[in-house]
């Protein structure tokens, strides 16, 4: 039987294919180098998993969690954008508990858009803000970043008739794959753009935490964005909880409480010890939070500087533990990421795979041990292109 258009509209998940190719790698007995996925390699702090373990003895964390999150997760959630952004979200109206933010992300579009409607995605990307889009039965207009335009889209290239189907906009800061930031006054330009041509603004901001020398201007807190937007949030990346899958969406009412009817009929909410877990991250010590940017940091300067000394073409990413590197050569992404695995054993994600404005670079993740980026860099080293 055939598959329904809307399941035959989507691509191959982008990670999912290079985990299969992976594993049947070292199925074969090649240690492959992954520098592909952005999962962290260091474990979930230990008051973390002590606080899941707790719940996870308490039997009425077994029940049907149901409902938007529970009003503990929801308030220590409030609370920390209090402290962290200076930002004051009502817990009842304004926050709602994902499944990580993957999922709510790729179930907006759901709630925002008309099938014909466009949504305005930027290129290169995360995949969900395009599956996603297209699973709503919308059309997708990808927005290139560039380094001409500092990584930020250039909303004032659309042209009238595109501007008047769209009615969604995604934007990634700190920016998966290329690690750039926006500034204030692009985020300014956005919100008045965004009055203006009646179009909402789902801010994803799953890498908040993870910057180096600057912090992240919260979208949130700009005047007028909350009533054209949401901001996604993740611990994924903060804690080390990518396992976990515990996310929110924060900010506009009339977007949190359209997500939240829709979750009440597709799922019944996250794991009541998962949300235990989660308050006790937000709300417990968090020097673990500077030690996870430290580490970053030096895993950073150890590769930038090891791949700016084999030759290659480096953007020095200001944040998210992504590095984006031109390939060798004038090489297409896809030959650069063949070439990394079949002859140096090194995944790293095609930059073509993020959308076309990637193409022509890769991107690394220094999820891995510094040993293990060295023993990368060595293996490159030996790569003649
Ligand atoms: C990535 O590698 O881009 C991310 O880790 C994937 C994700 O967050 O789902």
């Amino acid at each position: 039987m055939e598959k329904p258009q809307r399941l035959r509209s989507l691509p191959p998940y982008l990670f999912a294919d290079l985990e299969r190719r992976r594993r049947s790698l070292t199925a074969a007995g090649t240690e492959v180098l992954n520098l592909g996925i952005g999962d962290p390699d260091l474990p979930t702090p230990p008051h973390i998993v002590s606080a899941a373990a707790s719940a996870l003895r308490d039997s009425t964390t077994h029940r049907y969690p149901l409902g938007s999150g529970t009003p503990l997760l929801k308030r220590a959630i409030a609370e920390y954008h209090r402290r962290r952004h200076g930002i004051e979200l009502d817990p009842d109206s304004e926050i709602l508990v994902l499944i990580g933010s993957k999922e709510g992300i790729a179930h907006l579009p759901l709630v925002l858009v008309e099938s014909g409607e466009t949504v305005l995605v930027p290129d290169p990307g995360y995949p969900p803000y395009t599956s996603g889009s297209l699973l709503a039965g919308a059309s997708v207009r990808k927005l290139p970043l560039t380094v001409g335009n500092s990584f930020c889209p250039d909303l004032e290239a659309l042209e009238p008739s595109e501007l008047a189907k769209a009615k969604l906009l995604f934007l990634n800061y700190p920016n998966n794959p290329t690690g750039a930031l926006a500034s204030r006054s692009f985020y300014e330009k956005v919100i008045s753009w965004a009055r203006a041509h009646r179009v909402w603004v789902a801010q994803d901001a799953a890498y908040s935490e993870v910057y180096f020398d600057r912090e992240p201007e919260p979208f949130l807190r700009l005047p007028g964005a909350r009533e054209v937007g949401v901001e996604f949030h993740s611990l994924s990346k903060t804690y080390q909880m990518t396992g976990w899958r515990v996310g929110w969406v924060c900010g506009n009412r009339e977007i949190v409480e359209r997500l939240a009817q829709l979750k009440d009929h597709c799922d019944s909410g996250v794991f009541g010890v998962l949300q235990e877990a989660a308050r006790a991250a937000l709300e417990g010590p968090q020097d673990c939070v500077e030690k996870m940017r430290e580490v970053y940091r030096r895993r950073r300067e150890v590769f930038l500087e090891g791949l700016r000394k084999l030759g290659w073409e480096v953007h020095a990413s200001q944040a998210t533990f992504y590095v984006w590197a031109k390939v060798p050569a004038a090489r297409s992404s896809r030959e650069g990421a063949e070439i990394l695995l079949d002859r140096a054993q090194v995944l790293a994600t095609p930059g073509v795979g993020f959308g076309l404005s990637g193409e022509g670079y890769l991107r690394f993740s220094l999820t891995n041990p510094e040993e293990l980026l060295r023993a990368a860099l060595e293996r490159m080293g030996k790569l003649r292109w």
